[in-house]
């Protein structure tokens, strides 16, 4: 079975009024368990409102939802207990502190799940700690701290809750390109640690190419491919009509191939680009 599972979602905004919009059209998608899905698509392709049906904060207009095999919107589930087991942390996450401590700030989903004491301590710890926020740190007021700070405490607040899926609206938006390379490195080591559930909205190509393991692209309201990282960035010419940038090393081994030389163009990453570059050389290294 599935952990996260649609059904003929549709989600419109604003249903009768000027503004009514049709957000999310018919989706039918299956999320499992050990994967690292990078949801790419143009603006306004309805990434993030997909992104509020899979954790609850938005109600489907039609069609149904499913964490773990329980329909969300069912009769006898609580919602709350929903939003526990899938944790969201939104876009720019930073301006939602607002407790006095980072510690308590951190400590604030947790906390309204019950946990207290000695293990919402250790929560605390165990996540700051993971996302590299230092100890020191703890007692300062999250308005003593970077931006970069703020990101990693907001992360660190839905990891302390442990979620079994956890859901990032674009985490590392804003970032310069080390702490943006840090973090999805932590986030990896969130997935590979518990072997739940982790999705990332993600603008950049390249990070999804280097971080993910599927690759979930929408476009217009509907999901146009849900697959293997590779298998969704073979339609480069599609992506491209949907407004994606296709990494850069993509272009460059395209380039190559179009004057002549035999590379394989199937290829989205720096890494695997060198490879394909000592196999054209002989297996020397140059
Ligand atoms: N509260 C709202 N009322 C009406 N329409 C909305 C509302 N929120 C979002 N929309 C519209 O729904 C569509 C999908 O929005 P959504 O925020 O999910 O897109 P997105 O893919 O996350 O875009 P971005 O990459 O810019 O973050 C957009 O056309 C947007 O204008
Ligand atoms: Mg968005």
């Amino acid at each position: 079975m599935s952990l996260l599972k649609t059904e003929n979602l549709t989600f419109i905004y604003s249903v009768g009024t000027p503004f009514e919009h049709t957000a999310l059209k018919n989706i039918n998608v299956e999320l499992d368990r050990g994967e690292l899905v990078g949801v790419i698509g143009g603006t306004g392709s309805g990434k993030s409102t997909l992104m509020q049906q899979f954790n609850g904060l938005l109600k489907p207009t039609e069609g149904k939802v499913y964490v773990d095999g329980v329909d969300i919107w069912g009769p006898g589930v609580n919602i709350r207990d929903i939003r526990f087991k899938v944790g969201l942390v939104f876009q720019y996450p930073e301006y939602q502190l607002f407790e006095e401590t980072v510690a308590k700030d951190i400590a604030y989903g947790p906390k309204n799940m019950g946990i207290e004491g000695e293990e919402l301590t250790n929560r605390v710890k165990e996540a700051a700690n993971f996302v590299g926020i230092k100890e020191d740190m703890l007692e300062k007021s999250p308005f003593e701290l970077s931006g970069g700070e703020k990101r990693r405490v907001a992360i660190a607040g839905s990891l302390a809750m442990r979620p079994e899926i956890l859901i990032l609206d674009e985490p590392t938006a804003g970032l310069d390109p080390k702490g943006r390379e840090d973090i999805l490195r932590r986030i990896k080591e969130y997935q590979k640690e518990t072997g739940g559930l982790v999705v990332i909205v993600s603008h950049s190509m390249e990070d999804v190419a280097k971080y993910c393991t599927k690759a979930l692209a929408m476009s217009e309201a509907q999901i146009y491919m849900y697959d293997d990282v590779e298998k969704v960035f073979e339609k480069t010419d599609d992506l491209v009509e949907m407004g994606l940038a296709i990494p850069q090393i993509s272009q460059v081994m395209k380039e190559l191939h179009g004057r002549g030389i035999d590379v394989n163009t199937n290829i989205y990453t720096v890494e695997k680009a060198k490879q394909e570059i000592i196999r054209l050389l002989g297996g020397k290294r140059a």
